[in-house]
């Protein structure tokens, strides 16, 4: 059985990806799966918190699992702005924040009412886009007294080197506790079943680090944050 480090606690994850809509039938989306955050979710409840997950659009069978390992648990966000006032309002109860989810950095600037047609852009079409708000740094500008924020960085790095590199860049903009860098591609990180993690702390010095199942990431992430729990 797991140690019950989490017993009493409250733990925040959001999961999976956002989509920003065009207009009645399209969206810019991105492939997460949700997989990660939800195996951070059951990891956390396995330790003995009371888990709350947060989730953008989920893969199928992912949700399907969500649903019947969480039950009621599962709160529903499709927009970087839902997920953003979700979170916010969350996060007031609880000891543990995790943003595993994969936010888009931009949405359409206007959404069209009726389905853009074809006809009316010829044969290339221009989108304009706006940025949404960082949902990370606001929930660590915002944290609360001994409230644990963490977030992830996903990164095209070629090396351990580059990905420290840009994880430290991420973390002063982000200002969380703790940053869990993976490597993404075209077959890593996004919807895979493992991943690989170094986890960093607020300086940037890594604190810990996983590679396999997501399930073993993210005990290894929770590993890192219960010892900053009050
Ligand atoms: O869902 P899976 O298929 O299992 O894949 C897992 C994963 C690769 C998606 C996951 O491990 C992961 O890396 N999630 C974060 C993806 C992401 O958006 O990373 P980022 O480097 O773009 O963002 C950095 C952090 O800021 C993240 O914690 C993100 O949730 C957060 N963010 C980003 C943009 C934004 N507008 N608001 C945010 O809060």
């Amino acid at each position: 059985a797991r140690a019950q480090d989490l017993s009493g606690r409250h733990v925040i994850v959001s999961a999976g990806g956002t989509r920003e809509p065009l207009d009645p039938v399209r969206f810019i989306g991105n492939r997460s799966s949700g997989k990660q955050g939800l195996a951070i979710a059951r990891a956390a409840a396995a330790r003995g918190a009371r888990v709350t997950l947060v989730a953008a659009h989920l893969d199928a069978e992912v949700g399907a699992e969500a649903s019947a390992s969480l039950g009621g648990d599962v709160v529903r966000a499709e927009t970087a702005e839902e997920l953003a006032a979700e979170m916010r309002e969350r996060a007031l109860s609880a000891d543990v924040v995790v943003m595993a989810a994969a936010v888009a950095d931009y949405r359409p600037a206007t959404v069209s009412e009726a389905k853009i047609k074809k006809d009316d852009s010829g044969d290339a079409l221009t989108l304009v886009l706006e940025r949404t708000p960082d949902i990370l740094a606001g929930l660590a500008a915002g944290r609360s007294d001994g409230q644990v924020v963490v977030g992830f960085a996903a990164e095209t790095a070629p090396d351990r080197e580059a990905l420290l590199e840009l994880g430290r860049t991420k973390m002063a903009r982000k200002g969380a506790d703790l940053l869990a860098l993976n490597v993404v591609g075209w077959t890593a990180g996004f919807g895979s079943d493992d991943n690989a993690v170094v986890v960093i702390d607020r300086s940037g010095t890594p604190v810990g680090e996983a590679a396999g199942t997501k399930e073993a990431v993210a005990h290894a992430l929770l590993d890192a944050v219960v010892p900053l729990l009050p």
